[in-house]
């Protein structure tokens, strides 16, 4: 049985005390959803601290949203897989469509950052995904493809059995617009034949998870589908009733 993974990515909002309160909203309602559910929060690095205090004593676990490509040293403004992974981070999200967009993350770096994850003891959560052009093209399987072999192709087969796939079709993400099931699944399964070209019966324990415009009122649908895992959510995770409430898709 897979894991199933419900992942907030609360992206640059709120304050600290917001995001500890938000935190100790998720602690609060987590026992709605039975514990075969993952929830995992991923909130600013400035709260990190803060937040893991909040979670401590939870099954809910802690992820970042982002991590430096280099160890240690002289890297202003950076913030290191080492560190994060000392505040009690369990998760980082690497890749994510806005990294690659604004801040030109190439697979270059993400390789570079994949390494670091793993040598600090740390799960990548891994985002792939196409843009609407790209999607309307019919070119959403070869991108996505692209953005596995380039990055994922690289990891020891041990790497392989600790990392987390994200499905995040860039023309969903904050639109309001969902990915259809079907679509969902479509892709997803693609994936996983993607991932099993190189590694095998291992691809089949690996979650893919969808994310873009996922809410309570769609992610039952979403998450019946065989080769969805779950969600990484960015708007509706910044309500802990509506990060619940995604969960609760896996007991519709
Ligand atoms: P969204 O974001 O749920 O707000 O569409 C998802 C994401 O970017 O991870």
């Amino acid at each position: 049985m897979r894991k199933k993974i419900v992942a907030g990515n609360w992206k640059m909002n709120t304050l600290p005390a917001e995001g500890v309160e938000l935190a100790k909203g998720v602690v609060a309602m987590r026992g709605e959803v039975c514990d075969c559910v993952n929830f995992i929060v991923c909130p600013p690095f400035t709260h990190l601290a803060q937040v893991a205090e909040a979670l401590k004593g939870s099954n809910v676990e802690l992820g970042a949203q982002n991590c430096a490509a280099e160890a240690k040293g002289a890297y202003t403004g950076e913030v290191a897989a080492s560190m994060i992974a000392a505040l009690g981070c369990k998760y980082v999200i690497l890749g994510h469509s806005e990294r690659r967009q604004y801040y030109g993350e190439t697979a270059q770096t993400l390789n570079k950052k994949m390494e670091q994850v793993y040598a600090n003891g740390l799960t990548p959560i891994y985002c792939v995904g196409e843009n609407l052009d790209e999607r309307e093209a019919g070119n959403h399987f070869a991108v996505c493809k692209q953005q596995i072999e380039e990055v994922v192709f690289n990891l020891t087969e041990e790497q392989f059995k600790n990392l987390v796939i994200a499905y995040e079709p860039v023309w969903a993400i904050g639109t309001g617009k969902t990915a259809t099931a079907e679509q969902a699944q479509e892709i997803h399964a693609y994936i996983r034949e993607v991932l099993a070209s190189k590694f095998g019966a291992a691809a089949e324990e690996c979650p893919i998870l969808y994310g873009g415009s996922c809410k309570p009122s769609n992610a039952a649908e979403i998450f019946a589908k065989e080769d969805v895992d779950g969600g990484l959510i960015g708007g509706a995770a910044l309500k802990a009733e509506d990060f619940i409430g995604i969960g609760k898709g896996f007991m519709a």
